[in-house]
């Protein structure tokens, strides 16, 4: 027997609730029983986005919401700015290019955050650009981006829509759509909302639906304004993926019943007491500048292969974190915090780690990451 740990970042665990709910008999879509329930959830992820605005559910992962903000709010030629910290700013800039936007890419190495003054001197000298695209927290380098500083730029402009790809940040951070002006956001189902993947989420404020109006890119399955006529009607263009909605009513009200506030702190908790444990076994983080909330990157020590490491973490520990892709390969590891999290999942990851570690020959004190981690942990009892 081997009991499994899932603490990467993404897809997350499922709570039970949600398990369960998925598994009733199947519901049909056009039916006064699921609108109720569709009604319910339109009005919780407006709570979870905080905004007044309305939510669309795609069904999609996440990268299907992101390609649909390009080919609803722009036409070809049109110039962009890509902030490039990482795989999934990279993905920003790869669609943009597939959908002919004239792209312009801000690159930041890995591991920092972009410096807002950095996307303000890009827009002085670029009148034109019309979409400014960033990731709330760059997942795969582990680090959080300055959202509400870039917003506070970009709302001044009325020709220029902030786009936030809010995959691994909505539900882990207060990243408040309509007090911070963010135009765009975006999310996915197998991240901080705890379910399986197959969901993805889009809010347009006023400023781009607007855009909606005059862009020219083709679409056809992701229509946004099509899905805004049907959420009305509490229902989708399309067949919804009925059993991820209903998995998605138990989720949100789990959030809404431990509350916004509360999960950010939990969460906070996790990544704080992640990162104590990890500096204080020697290893260095790799965002201890900007660090995100949903996920923690380490160094994997010299001499010990990544790779391997993680492999064992997974198969003689049933413990699966995340490694590092591209330059990163076989040299990081990552340990989520978001979703269904608690401390005790943060315990497990933390004394796997140091367990791997010292199989792997690196002098390690057993019980000292887990130590520190535990005193951070505690404060929220
Ligand atoms: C920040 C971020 N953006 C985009 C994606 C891509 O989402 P998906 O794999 O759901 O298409 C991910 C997934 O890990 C992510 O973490």
């Amino acid at each position: 027997m081997k009991k499994r740990y899932l603490l990467a970042p993404g897809p997350t665990p499922v709570p039970e609730a949600a398990l369960l709910s998925m598994a009733y008999p199947m519901m049909h879509h056009r039916t006064p029983q699921f609108s109720a329930i569709f009604a319910e959830v339109k009005e919780d992820l407006k709570y979870l986005f905080q905004t007044k605005n309305d939510v669309l559910i795609l069904a999609s992962s996440g990268t299907g919401a992101m390609e649909s903000a390009v080919t609803n709010l722009f036409s070809p030629g049109d110039h962009a700015l890509v902030v490039n910290s990482g795989k999934f700013g990279e993905r920003w800039g790869k669609i943009c290019e597939s959908y002919k936007l004239r792209t312009t890419w801000l690159n930041v190495e890995w591991g920092k955050a972009v410096a807002p003054e950095a996307i303000k001197d890009a827009l002085d000298k670029n009148r034109d650009i019309k979409g400014v695209f960033i990731q709330g927290n760059e997942s795969s380098t582990t680090v959080s981006h300055p959202v509400k500083e870039v917003a506070e730029i970009i709302s001044k402009r009325e020709d220029t829509l902030l786009i936030v790809d809010g995959i691994t940040a909505v539900g882990v951070y207060d990243i408040p759509m309509d007090k911070w002006g963010i135009d765009v956001l975006i999310t996915g189902s197998q991240k901080a909302l705890m379910l399986p993947p197959g969901l993805a989420f889009i809010s347009l404020n006023d400023k781009a639906w607007k855009f909606c109006d005059t862009a020219k890119l083709p679409r056809f399955y992701f229509d946004l304004k099509k899905e805004r006529k049907n959420l009305k009607d509490n229902t989708t263009a399309y067949t919804p993926a009925t059993s991820l909605i209903i998995g998605l009513r138990e989720v949100l009200k789990m959030i809404k019943e431990e509350g916004l506030p509360n999960v950010f702190k939990r969460n906070e908790r996790m990544a704080k007491a992640t990162r104590k444990a990890m500096t204080s076994l020697g290893l260095n983080l790799l965002a201890p500048e900007s660090p995100a909330e949903c996920a923690t990157g380490v160094y994997t020590p010299e001499g010990v292969d990544g790779g391997k490491l993680l492999k064992s973490l997974r198969d003689d520990f049933g413990v699966t974190l995340a490694g590092g892709q591209d330059q990163l390969k076989g040299k990081i590891l990552r340990i989520a915090h978001m979703g269904f999290i608690d401390t005790f999942d943060i315990i497990t990851a933390v004394s796997s780690i140091e367990m791997g570690l010292r199989k792997f020959g690196y002098k390690v004190e057993l019980g000292k990451g887990v130590a520190a981690a535990q005193e951070i942990l505690l404060e929220g009892y």
